[in-house]
C-alpha cells in the first residue's frame, strides 16, 4: 500500500521531517480527505468565515498558502483573488496533486516544500494563509 502511494507521485523532494512513511500517510488521506474527512467539520461556509481576517480586498494580491494540501482553502481564496497570483504550497506530491485537478485552481503556482521555509524573498506576498496545517509544523 505505501509503496504504491509513493508511486503515485511523480517525484520527490527531500524537505526537513518528511519520511517516505508521512508522504505515504499523507498521499492515503489525499484520497479520501475532501469527501470523507472534510465534510463533516470543515465546511466551505467554516472556511470562508476563517479567511474574512485575510482580507483579500483586491484580486491582484499575492497570496501564498502554506500547507494548501488540495486546495480546499485555496478554493475560498481565488473566490477574492486571481488564481495566477496565488500559490498553494505542501509538503504532501499528492494532496498537490488533487489541488491540480481542480478547475478553479489550474492558473495557480504548486510548490513542494516546506511552509516554514518558504522559497521566496521577504515580503513576497501581501496575505501568507495557512488552516488546519501550522499544528503539523514542528517548530512553528
Ligand atoms: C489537514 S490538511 C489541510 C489542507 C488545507 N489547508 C485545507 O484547508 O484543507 C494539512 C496539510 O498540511 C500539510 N503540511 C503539514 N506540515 C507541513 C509543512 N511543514 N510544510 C508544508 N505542508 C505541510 C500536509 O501535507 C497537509 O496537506
Amino acid at each position: 500500500m505505501a509503496s504504491s502511494l509513493l508511486g503515485g507521485a511523480e517525484s520527490f523532494t527531500l524537505i526537513r521531517g518528511v519520511t517516505p512513511k508521512r508522504i505515504a500517510f499523507l498521499g492515503f488521506l489525499s484520497i479520501i480527505y475532501d469527501d470523507v474527512i472534510n465534510p463533516g467539520h470543515w465546511t466551505e461556509d467554516m472556511r470562508d468565515d476563517a479567511l474574512e481576517p485575510a482580507d483579500l480586498n483586491n484580486r491582484n494580491m499575492i497570496v501564498v498558502d502554506g500547507g494548501g494540501g488540495t486546495g480546499f482553502t485555496t478554493l475560498g481564496i481565488v473566490k477574492h483573488v486571481d488564481a495566477k497570483n496565488v500559490t498553494i504550497l505542501d509538503q504532501s506530491p499528492h494532496q498537490l496533486a488533487k489541488a491540480k485537478q481542480k478547475e478553479p485552481l489550474k492558473e495557480c503556482k504548486i510548490i513542494e516544500g516546506d511552509a516554514e521555509d518558504l522559497p521566496f524573498p521577504t515580503d513576497y506576498a501581501d496575505r501568507y494563509v495557512s488552516a488546519g496545517s501550522i499544528e503539523y509544523w514542528p517548530d512553528p
